[in-house]
């Protein structure tokens, strides 16, 4: 199987790669990144250069995208987005013209090539914030966005229905819950909080930190990612969750223990505008149609996690030049002690 995979230097698209090496020696892939701030060639030094090809380019680019397909396509995996809320609220225009038209035009690319399977990456936060006494959404909960980035997301997924409903496009949805592990851009809750431990800075938790995610460990959301490539309903939506609600302050609190940090390193900052007070996903779909299970328990996921960042320091200071520090003084401003 010949799959492209576009984003595979980004986080989970990185992950989906090693993943799908693995399971099958006839699979060869095709990367398309872009290598915006959030991909780094490097989480994927270890892979097989005969099984492997990275081609730079832009998803948005039609260009890019026909050089991606020429040598033959048998699926799509699609995971390149920009992915932070909070970047999406200083602006928009990235996750618009990436998350939204760059979608499109691999779809149209996905059409005109034939492809046998199309799998788009989303996100739970398409069904926007739940409220504490809600059940976790399924896939018929309304897509209700409530940031940029998550509207940005909701836009996709209703092309690629389009895409299914006008051409019979073969796609199908994934919408994962909040997902850790090694390889976390240090922009992102867990490993920003992780990496401030090690340098003994202090911990921004919004608000009062009792917004509560869904934990789903990286190598769950890449099995569930592959499951859904190998056998999921053309046309269908996947809830990939793990059961695992906590709140921010408790995953604070873990990573403080973790490390032997004081927890007063914690400090309450100003609130995320609009901050979505919880998320959670019901999976049953997943689990009982094509059998997948999370297997990776939080503790144990946390604490592997806790260590790659102690122990790969080069890897995300690196991740860390000026226009990340650029973006952190305008998000964090003056709520930090330096
Ligand atoms: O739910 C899936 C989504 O999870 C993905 O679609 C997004 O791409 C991914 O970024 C993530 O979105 P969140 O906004 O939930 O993740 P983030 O890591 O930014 O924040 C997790 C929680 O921690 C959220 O309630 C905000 C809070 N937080 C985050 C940061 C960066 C803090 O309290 N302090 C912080 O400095």
């Amino acid at each position: 199987m010949r799959l492209l995979v576009t984003g595979g230097l980004g986080f989970i698209g990185s992950h989906f790669i090693r993943w799908a090496l693995a399971q099958d020696p006839a699979v060869t892939v095709v990367n398309l990144d872009a290598q915006t701030y959030a991909g780094d060639p490097a989480n994927l030094a270890d892979v097989d250069p005969a099984r492997y090809t990275w081609i730079r380019g832009d998803i948005r680019d039609p260009e890019a995208v026909a050089r991606a397909f020429a040598a033959g396509v048998d699926a799509v995996v699609h995971c390149a987005a920009e992915s932070h809320v909070d970047r999406s609220l200083l602006s928009a225009e990235a996750c618009l013209t990436t998350n939204v038209l760059g979608t499109q035009v691999l779809l149209d690319a996905a059409r005109t090539h034939g492809v046998r399977r199309f799998v788009h990456v989303s996100t739970d936060e398409v069904y926007g914030a739940l409220a504490p006494d809600e059940p976790p959404a399924t896939e018929a909960h309304a897509l209700a966005p409530r940031s940029p980035y998550a509207a940005s997301k909701a836009a996709a997924d209703l092309l690629v229905g389009a895409a299914v409903a006008t051409w019979n496009l073969p796609a199908v949805i994934t919408r994962g819950t909040n997902t850790y592990g090694p390889f976390q851009h240090p922009e992102k809750f867990i490993p920003l909080f992780i990496t401030h431990a090690l340098e003994g800075r202090d911990l921004p938790l919004y608000g009062d930190g009792l917004q509560i995610r869904d934990w789903l460990h990286v190598t769950d959301h890449v099995a569930a990612i592959w499951t859904v490539l190998e056998r999921g309903r053309v046309g269908a939506v996947y809830n990939i969750g793990a059961r695992n609600e906590q709140p921010n302050r408790a995953v604070a609190e873990r990573i403080c223990a973790l490390l032997g940090v004081d927890p007063a390193r914690i400090r309450s900052v100003a609130d995320r505008p609009g901050h979505d007070r919880r998320y959670a996903l019901d999976p049953t779909r997943l689990e009982t149609e094509l059998g997948w299970r999370p297997r990776v328990p939080f503790a144990e996921g946390l604490a592997e996690t806790v260590r790659w960042y102690a122990t790969h320091r080069a890897w995300w200071e690196r991740r860390r030049d000026a226009t990340f520090w650029t973006y952190y003084r305008q998000q964090y401003g003056e709520r930090l002690r330096p």
